[in-house]
């Protein structure tokens, strides 16, 4: 199942649902936490759960109703707070100080959805949207999407940084056996990447084109927590000669020894926090919270590389987009972390949803890519520059969000995401 059908062949009775249960499912997500948890901002790059309730809503508020004729803002102050980075919208509110806003109160930020959602919902009970209202509303939804992972990512960063480890959601911890990862080979030639623009998209995702690639290898997997620790153990973090410039200065002045969120409890233990707070470790269980340094090292050290995004694309294009990502990101049954490997009939186990997996990959325009006209131009053309693509998605990544051509995009020292890595090499 996914939470959305292409918008463009929708009722607006359908559109509704889809509004709906778009909009619901974020707030599901908010429910374990306190109004004091929905305000904290742990660092510059994660955001309050607070703020992406708020976000969510603004974007609706300001590409949809705004303009609509007779709509009053719910309040005139929003426009500039709950602004991410639109320039083009007005002067928006700085990123690194969104957790020093105790108001609006998380009940009037709630409310605020509300009042929003109404306003949605009355606009699509009026008749037929028009293609422009459309476009904007399923962007909108998607847009929602990206932030229930982030605000998933951002919480556990917020609550890692209480030392007596909160708990945000429980879950069963698989205990797995990872089998051995194999090196399937994949042809040299020319292949097609990139959207073609049936269904929705991200504009990034395309156009459609074509590149050439080498003869070469990917893993079976992930890269697993044991093969990682056999790095650290190896002494990764302390060999410069593995490490890009700037990763290994990013390693002295961060002071990194291991993944985010780990810790060495001695004689070869190691804990990490989770979404259900601090657990051992799980050595068949894929690594994640790698930064790209860290991964670019780890394939140096193994005798390998990451692989290019267009890679990754040709080897998982026919691949299952299976499971029910929305529903894992909400189950109580399951852990919010990645998962022991299984081993997958197709010869790649685990493309879709357990880790984001970082490429070699600059994140920059595809061959004859513009962004849109207007202010929703700024949606993603703008950071082409200085971040790294990542494909597949992780466990916290909605259904809506996991296709072949997806392209994740971070800097090369974020690890606050689910971000793990899947080797490749050059054939023989
Ligand atoms: C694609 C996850 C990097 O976090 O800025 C949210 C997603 N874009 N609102 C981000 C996004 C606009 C984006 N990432
Ligand atoms: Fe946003």
């Amino acid at each position: 199942m996914t939470l959305l059908a292409d918008a463009a062949t929708q009722s607006s009775s359908e559109l509704a649902a889809a509004y709906r249960r778009v909009r619901r499912f974020t707030e599901r997500l908010a429910e374990t936490l306190s109004p004091e948890d929905t305000t904290v901002q742990s660092i510059p790059d994660a955001s309050p759960t607070k703020w992406h309730l708020a976000h969510t809503t603004w974007f609706f508020e300001t590409f949809l109703l705004r303009d609509q004729e007779g709509y009053r803002p719910f309040d005139a102050a929003f426009e500039t707070l709950f602004n991410s980075y639109y320039n083009t919208v007005g002067q928006p509110f700085p990123r690194p100080q969104r957790g020093v806003l105790s108001r609006p109160s998380l009940a009037l930020t709630l409310a605020y959805r509300q009042s929003v959602d109404e306003h949605i919902e009355l606009l699509l009970a009026s008749g037929e949207p028009n293609e422009e209202q459309r476009r904007v509303l399923e962007l909108g939804l998607h847009h929602e999407q990206q932030h229930q992972e982030l605000i998933v990512t951002d919480i556990k960063h917020a609550l890692a940084q209480n030392p007596t480890d909160p708990v945000y959601r429980d879950g069963e911890f698989r205990l797995g056996d990872t089998p051995a990862a194999a090196w399937i080979d994949r042809p040299g030639g020319v292949v097609e990447v990139g959207h073609d623009r049936e269904g929705f998209s991200f504009d990034c995702e395309g156009p459609r084109h074509e590149v050439l690639l080498r003869p070469h290898q990917l893993a079976s997997r992930p890269v697993t927590c044991s093969e990682y620790q056999a790095f650290i153990a190896d002494g990764g973090y302390n060999t410069p000669q593995l490490w890009l410039s700037a990763g290994w200065a990013t390693v002295q002045e961060e002071g990194w020894r291991a993944p985010l969120y780990w810790r060495d409890e001695g004689d070869g233990h190691w804990t990490h926090f989770t979404t259900a707070g601090r657990q051992p470790i799980d050595p068949t269980a894929p690594v994640c919270h790698v930064s790209y340094f860290e991964a670019e090292a780890f394939a140096r050290w193994a005798g390998a590389r990451l692989p290019l995004e267009a890679e990754w694309e040709a080897a998982c294009d026919k691949l299952p987009v299976d499971g029910d990502f929305a529903d894992r990101l909400l189950d109580a049954g399951e852990a919010l972390h990645p998962q022991p490997l299984a081993n997958s009939p197709q010869g790649l186990a685990q493309s879709y949803g357990t880790v984001w997996e970082w490429t070699a990959s600059p994140y920059t325009a595809y061959p004859g890519y513009a962004p849109p006209e207007g202010a929703l131009g700024e949606y993603n053309g703008k950071f082409m520059c200085n971040q790294f693509v990542l494909r597949g998605g992780s466990v916290a990544t909605p259904s809506g969000h996991v296709r072949p051509t997806y392209r994740n995009f971070f800097p090369p020292a974020a690890r606050w995401q689910f971000s793990g890595l899947r080797l490749a090499r050059d054939a023989g």
